[in-house]
């Protein structure tokens, strides 16, 4: 018997009959605490086929655990034990935020989603770099920054409040920098103004003196014109890449009746739905991007074959969320022997596959 069919079959339905938030934070107290336990169960993929390199570090396999996992940080130390190739730790914020009022968090079981209107809620990014120095990641980690969650900070005040998270978070061991311009779950939503966008890398790029890889997330909801727009500059300002993307406000083709829905109210959808409009995301930017700059894929990846998919798009490495709430502790490793299962078949391997989308080994 499997893990995947323990949890599946005994845990899963236990936990799905509580609160999805305090589900989640039961989860995380549980890791940080059986952290060395875990590290004792066959979790990891044991295989070889699956080495990638990401901005010259070598991961274990392109499967990382997605942004918002992990607010602050403070799992890095023992989260390689589920399996995770990498791990980007956030959003964090400038200033320290509750996030918007419970509840927040919604689970779709009949579509394999998640909405959630969590708000960028988090400890901020002083107490972050504060709590996380001089510890040991126990696997590669980007960091994700965001403006903090409050429509009174627009303008030259929001590029000076990620330049200030950037000027703290870049002292930490971690191997890139994302820029969140696309959290649907603020009062204000996704980035709209790219003068904003430009401003905010130039004056990245100014105190980046351990020249750190800095990525952008994008939205699925964001208009060709927009997207076009933002690689211009992204390419002018030798942005290092792109996370596509970010979880959707549409609700397109969903088995969720709609009362409930409606019921639930805003917020971003993630999981099983989001995976046709992420995957255009990453087939539009790999089209506009130049040729070093590499598209981390995100958005609805469960096994095997939905990691294929990403990578035949233009996606250099992957980032799960949603999946691993409906598959558990061992969905990285899952996805990465089917993954490995479906390139044997087609006599392909992962570098062929990059071959085809970047020019450098990123
Ligand atoms: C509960 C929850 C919280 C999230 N928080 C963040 C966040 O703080 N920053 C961010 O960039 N993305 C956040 N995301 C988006 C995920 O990183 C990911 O882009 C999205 O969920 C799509 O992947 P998935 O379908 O595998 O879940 C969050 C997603 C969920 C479900």
């Amino acid at each position: 018997m499997g893990q995947d069919f323990f949890y599946e079959k005994l845990i899963r339905p236990l936990l799905f009959k509580l609160d999805p938030e305090s589900v989640h934070q039961s989860a995380h107290h549980a890791l940080l605490t059986a952290g060395p336990l875990i590290g004792a169960l066959p979790l990891r993929y044991s295989g070889q086929g699956l080495r990638v390199k990401l901005f010259g570090r070598e991961l274990l396999n392109p499967i990382g655990l997605a942004a918002g996992f992990d607010k602050n940080g403070s799992l890095a130390p023992v989260l390689g034990a589920l399996g995770f190739g990498f791990m980007e730790i956030g959003s964090v914020c400038a200033k320290p935020h509750g996030g918007n009022p419970r509840p927040r968090l919604f689970r779709l079981s009949d579509d394999e989603a998640l909405i959630n209107r969590l708000g960028l809620n988090g400890l901020g990014a002083q107490s972050v770099v504060t709590a996380l120095a001089g510890k040991k990641f126990s696997l590669p980690c980007g960091i994700n920054i965001a403006k903090t969650n409050d429509p009174g900070i627009s303008g030259e005040d929001a590029v000076e409040d990620v330049v200030y998270s950037f000027s703290l978070v870049k002292t930490l061991p971690v191997e890139f920098v994302t820029i969140n311009a696309s959290c649907p779950n603020t009062t204000e939503g996704c980035l709209k103004e790219s003068s904003v966008l430009a401003a905010t890398l130039e004056r990245v790029n100014a105190i980046n003196d351990r020249k750190l890889p800095i990525l952008l997330k994008l939205s699925p909801d964001s208009t060709e014109r927009f997207l076009e727009e933002v690689a211009s500059i992204c390419k002018d300002k030798k942005v290092a890449g792109y996370v596509c993307g970010n979880t959707t406000l549409t609700r397109e083709e969903l088995s969720t009746a709609a009362e409930r829905l409606n019921a639930i109210g805003w917020g971003g959808l993630s999981g099983k739905p989001l995976k046709h409009l992420n995957l255009r995301l990453t087939q539009k930017l790999a089209k506009l991007k130049s040729p070093e700059q590499i598209i981390i894929g995100v958005g609805g990846i469960a096994n095997g074959q939905d990691a294929f998919d990403y990578l035949s798009a233009g996606a250099h490495v992957l980032e799960i969320y949603t999946s691993f709430v409906y598959r558990g502790p061992s969905c990285a490793k899952q996805i990465c022997e089917e993954l490995s299962a479906i390139l044997k078949a087609r006599g392909v391997t992962l570098s062929d596959l990059s071959a085809g989308h970047i020019s450098a080994t990123a």
